[in-house]
């Protein structure tokens, strides 16, 4: 049985003077045993005997009442420790040392009349080459009447083979204030990675924030009666998603109206599980879908290719539809200011049309394309009836849509069977929003 070990050793120093807090955070060791990641895979799959991984470390400390401190956990602005070892599954560090960011023990100050205790969030990451992927993450919470204590924390992982391990010693000048919870106890498993994660403890179709593998937390929609799928993609109004390159690469929009994920958040999930897709359309309040049970998004170096296999469902296979020998599957991430597409010019490209950025390839698809207002639609059809420019949302060519979405869900949940009905109410709720 191998045994990931996660080891730390923290020594707090706490000060008080009336709302004014000085804390010293010592971190002696940290060790990940035979060195799994979080998704059960080896760091480095060719060390059969003795896996080993290349770790890097990202922490952020807070007070737990108003978020000051280094880093603010809750928007993901960690401190970052850099890469502490190479091809080492465990590091010992010492003190008056600098690890990235980070001088060992780090003096930190909190000036909070609400201080109630202290918030630690790591991140523990293996770096292949310009991947980081993720071994696991830890939240902890300090909150104690006493001046200093050492607890240790066993963290089952998801998928991992064993649990990893966190020890944690602190010291106080003066008393830190009860908070209601047990002196030094872990507050449970990392925060939600995705809308999947949110399935297992919530009934409740809406809004949720899920937090990446590399710390970003980014608010989404969550499909749950559908079985806990994450919305990547929405184009529930008329928000305008003509945009530039760089604009696709991040966040943008609101949970509220219509957003888009990000490239980047889109890589750095289907690099950290597999992924199954779907597509949403409306016309109307009628509804088709397409399900892609492989889905993954590359990096920047690769322009975010789009890569999938192929599609069932009632809305046709319109990633692998062929137009002059091209498809949108394999396709890299295109818009007006960066067209990536060598293959088929923009001028030719009618469902951009100077809309939104797509994985043009055979240019029969755009679910970024304009939203226009339903009166512009004849009835029951999604034909524009005269399109001001461009046509639409488009689909599979032709198959035109006033509303979509895309989601996804980790595949080794992909539901084997969906009741039609409650999948037929749950599209409806989405389509007549
Ligand atoms: C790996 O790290 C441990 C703990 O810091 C150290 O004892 C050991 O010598 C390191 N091994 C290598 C090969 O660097
Ligand atoms: C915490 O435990 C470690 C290891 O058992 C020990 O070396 C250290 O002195 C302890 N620290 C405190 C503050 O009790
Ligand atoms: C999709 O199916 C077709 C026909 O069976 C096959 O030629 C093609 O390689 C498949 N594409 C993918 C991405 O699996
Ligand atoms: C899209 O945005 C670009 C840059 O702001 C602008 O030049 C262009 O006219 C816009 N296209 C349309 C169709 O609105």
């Amino acid at each position: 049985m191998k045994t990931t070990f996660i080891s730390f050793l923290f020594c707090l120093i706490l000060r008080t003077v009336v709302s004014d807090f000085f804390v010293n955070i010592d971190l002696v060791q940290f060790s990940n045993g035979a060195g799994f990641l979080a998704n059960g895979f080896p760091c480095d799959p060719f060390s059969f005997a003795n896996q080993q991984c290349n770790i890097k470390l990202k922490i952020c400390v807070e007070s737990i009442n108003s978020a000051s401190g280094i880093g603010t956990c809750s928007t993901g602005a960690y401190l970052d420790l850099g890469q502490v070892t190479t091809s080492n599954n465990s590091i010992a560090f010492t003190t008056n040392t600098w690890y990235g960011a980070w001088l060992n023990p780090y003096p930190i100050r909190l000036s909070d009349a609400t201080f109630e205790g202290l918030q630690v969030k790591l991140i523990a990451q293996h770096v292949a080459l310009t991947d980081y992927l993720l071994i696991d993450q830890f939240v902890w919470q300090i909150r104690d009447n006493s001046k200093s204590g050492n607890s240790s924390l066993s963290h089952t992982r998801d998928d991992a083979p064993d649990p990893t391990f966190l020890s944690l010693a602190w010291n106080a000048g003066s008393d830190i204030p009860a908070g209601g919870t047990t002196p030094g106890s872990p507050t449970g498993p990392p925060p939600p990675g995705d809308c999947y994660d949110i399935y297992q403890t919530s009934a409740t179709d809406g809004p949720y924030t899920i937090t990446l593998s590399d710390g970003t937390s980014v608010p989404v929609i969550c499909d749950i009666t559908g079985g806990g799928w994450t919305v990547i993609q929405s184009r529930a109004d008329t928000t305008d998603f003509n945009k530039t390159f760089s604009e696709y690469e991040n966040y943008f929009g609101t949970t509220s109206t219509s957003y888009w994920l990000g490239l980047k958040n889109m890589n750095t999930m289907t690099k950290s599980k597999q992924y199954s897709l779907k597509i949403d359309l409306c016309c109307g309040s009628s509804s088709k879908s397409e399900t892609y049970t492989s889905f993954t998004i590359g990096d920047s170096s690769m322009k975010y290719t789009l890569t999938v296999n192929n599609g069932t469902g009632a809305a046709q296979d319109g990633l692998n539809k062929v137009a002059y020998s091209l498809i949108d599957n394999g396709a890299k991430f295109s818009t007006g200011d960066q067209w990536n597409n060598a293959l088929f010019p923009i001028a030719g490209c009618t469902v951009y049309s100077g809309f939104g950025g797509w994985w043009f390839g055979s240019c029969q698809n755009n679910l970024n394309g304009k939203v226009y207002d339903p009166s512009a639609y004849a009835a029951n059809t999604c034909q524009l009836t005269a399109p001001p420019n461009g046509p639409g949302l488009t689909w599979d060519s032709d198959a035109l849509s006033n509303k979509a979405r895309m989601k996804i869900i980790p595949t080794n949940g992909l539901p084997s069977f969906v009741d039609p009905e409650l999948e037929q109410q749950q599209l409806a709720a989405f389509c007549s929003s």
